[in-house]
C-alpha cells in the first residue's frame, strides 16, 4: 500500500511582543529598541490610527458617520518605509510622518479609532502583517485583541506629569509651539478618551508584565525588558 502523502505541518510562528500602554510612557522608543536587539519587525500600531485620522481630516469625513469612516479605513493604503536612516509613514504613497504627529491630529486620533469599523479594518491589517511572528507590536490593545495569544506582553505606565513632560520635549524639538500645561491636560483628555471607549479599550492584559518607565532609564528598561523576553520559552 502506498501510503498518501501527509500535507505539510503548518510552519510554526515566530514570536509576539506586545507593548501597551497610554500616551508617553516609552512604548515607541523601547519597542524600536527591542525589536532591533531581537531581530525582530516593530510595528507601531498608533502611527495606523493616526495616518486614517489624517485621511478622514484630508476628505473632510464627518466623524460621527461610522461607516465612511469605515470604508475609508478600508480604502487607504498605509506603508511603512525606511529612508535615511529615518523611518516614515505612508499614507497612499506619500510621506505623513510629520503630519500625523501633530496635538491636532493626536486628539483627532483618539476619536477615530474609537470607531468600531476602523478598529475592525486596523486589526484585521495588523494581523496579517504579524501573522508569521517575529514582531514586536505597539499600541492600546495589542495584548487582549490583536495577538492575545503574543509570548510576552507588557504593559507600560508613568505618572501623567512625566508623561505630559515627554510629550512636550518631543514637539518642543520639533518645533511645534507647545506649552506644558497644555500638553499635559492633552495626554490625560486623550488617555481618558482610550480608556473609556466602548471598544477594545486601553487596559491591561491580565498576563501583561507591567512596567513602570517615570523615573528610569531607558536603559535599564530594555535590560530588563530582554531579560523577561528570553527567560520566556522558545522565543531567542
Ligand atoms: O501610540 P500613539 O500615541 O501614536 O497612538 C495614537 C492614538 O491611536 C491613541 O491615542 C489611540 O487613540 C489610538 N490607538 C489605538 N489602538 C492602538 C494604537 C493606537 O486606539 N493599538
Amino acid at each position: 500500500m502506498i501510503a498518501s502523502p501527509q500535507p505539510p505541518a503548518p510552519s510554526p510562528r515566530l514570536p509576539i511582543i506586545a507593548i501597551d500602554g497610554p500616551s508617553g510612557v516609552g512604548k515607541s522608543t523601547l519597542s524600536k529598541l527591542l525589536a532591533s536587539e531581537l531581530g525582530y519587525i516593530n510595528l507601531d500600531t498608533g502611527a495606523m490610527y493616526r495616518t486614517v485620522a489624517l485621511a478622514a481630516e484630508r476628505h473632510g469625513i464627518d466623524l460621527d458617520d461610522a461607516a465612511a469612516l469605515g470604508r475609508l479605513a478600508n480604502a487607504v493604503v498605509i506603508d511603512f518605509a525606511r529612508k535615511a536612516g529615518s523611518e516614515q509613514v505612508l499614507l497612499d504613497g506619500a510621506d505623513v510622518s510629520a503630519a500625523i504627529r501633530t496635538p491636532e491630529i493626536s486628539l483627532l486620533t483618539s476619536k477615530v479609532s474609537a470607531c468600531p469599523a476602523v478598529r475592525e479594518a486596523m486589526v484585521r491589517r495588523q494581523r496579517e502583517l504579524g501573522a508569521r511572528g517575529g514582531f514586536v507590536l505597539e499600541g492600546r490593545d495589542i495584548g487582549t485583541v490583536v495577538f492575545p495569544d503574543a509570548e510576552v506582553k507588557f504593559f507600560l505606565v508613568a505618572s501623567a506629569e512625566e508623561r505630559g513632560r515627554r510629550r512636550f520635549l518631543e514637539l518642543q524639538a520639533k518645533g511645534v509651539g507647545v506649552d506644558l500645561a497644555k500638553t499635559v491636560a492633552e495626554v490625560e483628555a486623550r488617555d481618558a478618551a482610550d480608556s473609556g471607549r466602548a471598544h477594545s479599550p486601553l487596559r491591561r492584559a491580565d498576563d501583561a508584565v507591567t512596567i513602570d518607565t517615570t523615573a528610569r532609564g531607558i536603559d535599564q528598561i530594555l535590560a530588563e525588558m530582554l531579560t523577561i523576553v528570553r527567560s520566556r520559552q522558545g522565543v531567542s
